[in-house]
């Protein structure tokens, strides 16, 4: 079958990720439209997904009549989970089932504030530094990965494929491998980087985390660069695995592993509709609400990020510091708005990387701004799906500058909702997964050249409109022809392919 997410795989899909794609909140009042009664006769409100992978993925699980488990946001007691947190989604069309397992304060601080994001992170994105190997944060982590498994055992038969999703489920793999019936097809994509192996080595419990990925018949990641590393990793750290570099497979203990890189698109036709959908009122509102200047008032440079470390905001905030000192001509015109999302804030390395980024937009606001222009506009407020769109509309430019990102999809939706011919720049870092396929056409910058990235932006304004265009055009054609509906279909054919391979799994 075809539908809004591309083609569904035959067998039950349970999808397995750390967000949920839907948000429930239970209230006791049963007023207000999208209110619907659970059978404990409470009510729920019903958010819809919003954006990125859970709203791609939704239309697809909605296909199977799957499952979807994920961490709910209820707190609760570790020991009591479940079935009356199964709940059926989308509320009008109850598609699919999707199982929140809640988690206690402990197992939140440890599994999410701890291993994945003190530990995992930091280390898949090339930072030991910031690591903080806490005592329980591992073992939690294994808590946590086991009652993901036993859930997926729960609804799994042999017919059924698992998808899990990202660093939080590094474990789960090989526990729901032993939890379930032969056939089951077990696959996993890995959306942050995977790190080499002189940053590797210093991962707590490593070799367990590489066992446990390898009960997946397949795992996915973005580009060649972490496939390569992640073979030589088990190449390295698991001698007992046998690694076949050309075909890209691992055999241990039992099971092949197929590892691809598969790099993930967006939803460009969404972006696109709300893009050319967006009017004079949504540029007011972001005028109003969040001091972006009227696209005719201003040349407008954006950024768009979660507020997190290895996303270079600073050192973009010292690019533009040195931009307004190199080039004053553009004082008083170029307008720089940077959107960012408070992520994380309950670990220290990210409260003090969040204070260090609004004191620097201050001092250089109040170095160069004057009583009717201030170079930085800097909103943490959450934006609509269309005032985003209005903002990527409104904008001449944008600097994507992570030191290190799996991916980066920002810079792909700011691509599909560029929809003017007017011919918008992307300024886009040599260090994100979305270089490979953007590079040719954006601008390349390095995220630590401080010059670099004031010169580069620059050139972009300066940019004659004829080439800005073609460039535009070129990066639309990609982003279009990558898209997440593409992405979907190439790992649905990817599961068919490993779970038709007759030797995937031999015993012993
Ligand atoms: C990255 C990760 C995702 C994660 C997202 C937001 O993109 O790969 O798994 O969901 O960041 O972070 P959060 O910790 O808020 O889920």
């Amino acid at each position: 079958t075809e539908g809004a997410g591309g083609p569904a795989p035959t067998g039950s899909l349970i999808v397995v990720s750390n967000r949920q794609p839907y948000r429930h909140e239970y209230e006791t009042d049963q007023s207000g439209e999208s209110e619907k009664t659970a059978d404990s006769g409470r009510s729920i409100t019903v958010d819809e997904p919003t954006g990125g992978l859970t709203a791609g993925l939704d239309p697809v699980v909605q296909q199977t009549d799957g499952t979807w488990i994920a961490w709910g946001d209820g707190e609760a007691d570790f020991d009591v989970v479940d079935d009356n947190d199964c709940v059926a989604v989308p509320p009008d069309e109850e598609a699919y089932t999707l199982r929140r397992i809640d988690l206690c304060e402990e197992a939140v601080d440890s599994y999410y504030y701890g291993f994945s994001n003190r530990v995992l992170w930091p280390l898949c994105h090339g930072f030991p530094d910031l690591t903080e190997d806490r005592a329980n944060d591992f073992d939690w982590y294994r808590t946590v990965n086991e009652r993901f498994a036993d859930a997926v055992a729960d609804h799994a038969d042999a017919e059924s494929i698992v998808w899990l999703q990202d660093y939080h489920f590094a474990l789960a793999p090989r526990m729901i491998r032993e939890a379930v019936p032969q056939g089951t097809t077990i696959a996993q994509f890995w959306h942050v980087p995977w790190p080499g192996p002189s940053t590797f080595r210093y991962c707590p419990a490593g070799g367990n985390l590489l066992e446990g990925l390898l009960g997946n018949d397949l795992l996915g990641f973005h580009v060649d660069r972490y496939v390569d590393r992640f073979l030589e990793c088990v190449d390295r750290f698991l001698p007992a695995a046998t690694v076949d570099r050309n075909r890209g497979t691992v055999r241990y203990d039992g099971t092949t592993t197929q590892v691809v890189a598969t790099p993930m698109g967006v939803d460009a036709r969404s972006y696109d509709q709300t893009a050319r959908s967006i009017d004079e009122e949504a540029f007011a509102s972001l005028r109003s609400e969040h001091d972006v200047p009227h696209p005719d008032d201003a040349v407008i440079g954006i950024g768009v990020d979660r507020l997190d470390y290895t996303k270079g905001i600073p050192e973009r905030l010292a690019g533009l510091e040195r931009f307004f000192e190199r080039y004053p001509d553009w004082r008083g015109e170029f307008t720089f708005v940077q959107k960012a999302t408070l992520s994380r804030t309950d670990i220290p390395v990210y409260e003090r990387h969040g204070e260090l980024v609004r004191s620097e937009v201050e001092r250089i606001n109040s170095r160069f701004g004057t009583d009717d222009w201030q170079p930085i506009v800097y909103t943490e407020s959450y934006l609509e799906e269309e005032q985003l769109c209005a903002l990527y509309r409104a904008a001449d430019t944008m600097l994507v500058s992570p030191l290190v990102d799996g991916m980066n999809l920002v810079a792909q939706e700011y691509v599909a909702a560029s929809v003017e011919e007017t011919g918008d720049t992307l300024l886009l870092s040599d260090r994100a997964g979305a270089h490979e396929l953007l590079g040719t056409h954006a601008i390349t910058i390095d995220p630590t050249d401080i010059d670099g990235i004031a010169n580069r932006l620059a050139d972009a304004l300066a940019m004659p409109i004829g080439e800005r265009r073609n460039r535009m055009r070129t990066l639309r054609d990609r982003v279009f022809d990558a898209d997440l509906e593409r992405w979907m279909s190439v790992q649905f054919d990817w599961i068919a392919r490993v779970r038709n391979d007759p030797d995937r799994r031999l015993s012993g």
